[in-house]
């Protein structure tokens, strides 16, 4: 039994204390995929149940797919116990939720080759793997802009999809949205089309988001 703390550093990890019991490793069950982690070590969002079960769904066959943010593999998961993703590259630099999303792998009986784990700085270790993904996955807050360059690169040459997550003004998207779209304007891509979604109420008047970006090479 443990009692609930922040989240914290750019590891994003927990602070969770345990009063009882030694073993601090728990599984959750959700949408048919079980989640794994160290309760006292990394964290777990419930609120972002709907964005992982959507990850999940959205998938197109043969997808590859590239998760610059896994953790325990809160959205690498789902994407894989979804048949139709061909590979996913999963990358992490926290050893702890690296080890976790390894055993997941195995508890949730996925075939570990198509499945890739990337240690590391994921803006150093991306320079390994370019022009792969048809779609990247920046699931990082409280911003994950500095992901943009490492998805580009990773990106396959003639374009696919970002999924872009941050916060956004309760009030107005449109700013956070906007300077997103700034941050590619000197790029090889252009924007074909997006897509918006309220993952959930982050803390009094900011929403955490995901920005969907179809890109095409210009
Ligand atoms: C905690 S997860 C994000 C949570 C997840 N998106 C969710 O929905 O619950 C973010 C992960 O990114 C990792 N991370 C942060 N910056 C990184 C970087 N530059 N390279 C590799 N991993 C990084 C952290 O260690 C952390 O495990």
């Amino acid at each position: 039994m443990g009692i609930k703390g922040e989240i914290r550093g750019r590891k994003r990890e927990s602070d969770v204390r345990m009063v009882l019991g030694e073993d601090d490793w728990v599984v959750r069950l959700e949408n048919g995929v079980k989640f794994g982690y160290n309760l006292t070590k990394c964290m777990f969002s419930a609120g972002n149940i709907n964005e992982r079960r959507r990850m999940g769904e959205i998938i197109i066959k043969n997808d590859i797919i590239v998760d610059l943010y896994a953790g325990i593999g809160y959205y690498s998961l789902p994407i894989l116990n979804n048949q139709m993703a061909k590979h996913v590259y999963s990358f992490e630099w926290n050893p702890i939720a690296i080890s976790a999303l390894r055993r997941n792998i195995e508890i949730n009986d996925i075939d570990e080759a198509r499945c890739s784990i990337i240690e590391g700085d994921n803006r150093i270790t991306t320079n390994e793997l370019k022009d792969i993904a048809d779609r990247v996955i920046l699931g990082l807050l409280p911003s994950s802009l500095e992901g943009l360059k490492p998805a580009l690169r990773v990106l396959k040459y003639d374009g696919g999809i970002l999924h872009i997550h941050g916060l956004g003004r309760s009030l107005n998207y449109e700013d956070w949205v906007s300077d997103v779209e700034e941050k590619l304007v000197n790029e090889n891509y252009k924007i074909n089309r997006k897509n918006l979604i309220k993952v959930k109420s982050y803390s009094p008047h900011w929403d955490h988001l995901v920005l969907d970006l179809f890109l095409e090479r210009k």
